[in-house]
């Protein structure tokens, strides 16, 4: 089942007719509690949704088509253990990371258990490595911590590191090996000292290519500088491969698992976080599950429409269907949130990019959105001139913590006036006097649309809630478009060719198009 089938679907296309040639900010007067209805609040956050071109019909219709695909019960058995990873036949339960007093299931097994066991193993650590009794090889207290992990097992920690840099230990430096390019081990192995570097490989499946092969590199590294028997007391993961991880040279002590009902995307909460959990300690930590949990609980139990994910997710899908507003630029007015649009790109393109439905039949309407964004005010010198004036509409998300990190008003007043003024100017547009000097050039149409997702401080907790609602947001999507957020085919050509390509470039060339060969033979003719 997905949103076109529905009833409330064929009406929208009606409504949306007489939608047509109104105007966003003519809304507000029309409709006297468009305020009460389109700004929702949890906790420290407000969400105003008014600035998008949709009307308290228009979301009341759309709230009954959740109902029609039976959201509730999408959340439901997500919450419940049953495999709504239908292709990979697994569950999906990266909420039992973060509900800790609850116990979650899966085939009859509870899972909660081994989950709180690894997290306390996981705070050992953390604490050990914070307060420096737990040391390197040589006794020397752990200086650097390196992630080594691309995807979910990269983007989640990293984000949050620099996002909670005002919670993290200033005694440690963090470092990310992602990318198999040589340069980006070398540029982070050339900074540390072997005796005070701890290593964590982060690798659900432990198979990626890119991941073993940093892994070897560093390993290699580590040996030539310390020796074979020095590899257990520098290197430690977290996967739900323990056997592959115990080959590499790791004790099961040092490994930290998961099961595979945690999707790479949806990681952060649990063993994947370990970076993060080493950097901002065991207290900061459990506040980010906690603020993620009160998300969880407000998805799982609020009336559709005031459920923030739903809505969120009932407003993209407007603008996509209805608006043919497709890509969503993420804007967050915040240096610590920087990495939250790379963040969702993976969340929300690797989730939603699909064509065919849970049912393996083919999609007929767009799904994901092109996700793109920077942090304001530096996209505001960059992209925005075609956000207002390109003949592509784009819909926005405009995000910010109100009181900074710093203490300082002076620039936050100017960087919050800044996220303000641009959502205004891209509804309201401007139109110049025809006999203005370049009245054609400064014309802006106004009416492109945008969320305002304001909380009062980033911390921990609101960080958790922020993601949490994002990740929400993304499977009540799936949900309505009718297709499996937790798989990911897509990736999988691109990786089979590069192994065949790679032998090819230390040997015989195989059978390509024209095109490919000569990338390849160029490669060849390069690299001697
Ligand atoms: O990009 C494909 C993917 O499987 C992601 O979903 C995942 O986050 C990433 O690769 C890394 O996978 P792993 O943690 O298994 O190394």
């Amino acid at each position: 089942m997905n949103y076109t089938k529905t009833d409330a679907f064929l009406k929208l296309k009606k409504h949306h007719e007489l939608l047509t040639d109104q105007r966003t900010a003519d809304l507000f007067a029309a409709e006297a509690d468009r305020m009460d209805k389109l700004v929702l609040t949890l906790d420290d956050f407000i969400i105003d949704f008014s600035k998008n071109k949709i009307d308290k019909r228009a979301l009341e219709l759309l709230c009954r088509m959740a109902e029609e695909v039976d959201i509730k019960k999408g959340v439901q058995d997500m919450l419940n253990g049953r495999k709504i990873n239908s292709t990979e036949k697994r569950a999906v339960l990266h909420t039992a990371l973060r509900n800790l007093d609850k116990d979650f299931h899966v085939d009859g097994v509870n899972i909660s258990l081994g989950i709180r066991d690894t997290l306390n193993a996981m705070c050992k650590l953390a604490e050990g490595v914070r307060n420096g009794m737990t040391t390197g090889y040589t006794g020397k207290r752990i200086m650097d911590v390196v992630n080594i992990g691309i995807g979910g097992s990269y983007l989640g920690p990293k984000m949050a590191i620099r996002a909670l840099d005002k919670f993290k230990t200033p005694l440690i430096n963090f470092h990310f090996i992602a990318n198999v390019d040589p340069v980006s081990a070398e540029r982070v192995l050339k900074r540390l000292d072997a005796e005070t570097t701890l290593f964590i490989v982060n690798s659900k499946s432990w198979t990626t290519d890119e991941t073993l092969t940093n892994a070897a590199v560093c390993r290699e590294w580590l040996v030539e500088r310390l020796g074979v028997e020095a590899v257990g007391a520098h290197f430690v993961a977290a996967s739900s491969n323990v056997p592959a991880a115990n080959d590499f040279g790791l004790l099961s002590a040092n490994v930290f698992g998961f099961g595979d009902y945690v999707g790479g995307r949806y990681s952060m909460w649990g063993p994947v976080g370990l970076p993060l959990l080493i950097a901002i300690g065991e207290k900061n930590f459990l506040e980010l599950l906690a603020g993620a949990a009160v998300v969880d609980r407000h998805f799982a139990d609020t009336p559709f429409e005031k459920n923030l994910p739903v809505v969120m997710a009932l407003v993209d899908l407007w603008n996509i269907e209805f608006l043919n507003i497709g890509d969503l630029a993420v804007l967050p007015y915040s240096t610590e949130l920087a990495l939250l649009p790379a963040y969702l790109q993976q969340l929300v393109m690797e989730s939603l990019g699909k064509s065919v439905g849970a049912d393996g039949e083919p999609i007929d309407f767009a799904t994901s959105p092109l996700l793109f964004g920077q942090e304001g005010t530096c996209g505001q010198h960059s992209f925005y001139q075609m956000l207002h004036q390109g003949s592509k509409k784009i819909a926005c998300d405009f995000i910010a913590p109100v009181i900074s990190s710093t203490g300082d008003t002076r620039s936050q007043r100017k960087l919050l006036a800044n996220m303000v003024a641009q959502a205004e100017a891209l509804m309201i547009g401007q139109k110049p006097a025809e006999t203005e000097p370049n009245a054609a050039f400064r014309t802006f149409v106004g009416d492109r649309p945008s969320n305002t997702i304001l909380m009062r401080k980033l911390t921990p907790k609101t960080l958790g809630m922020l993601i949490a609602l994002y990740e929400h947001r993304t499977y009540a999507t799936a949900l309505l478009m009718g297709i499996n957020a937790f798989d990911q085919f897509g990736v999988e050509l691109g990786k089979k060719l590069a192994m065949g390509i790679e032998k090819e470039l230390a040997g015989t060339v195989g059978a390509h198009d024209p095109s490919t060969t000569l990338l390849i033979n160029t490669i060849k003719e390069f690299i001697q």
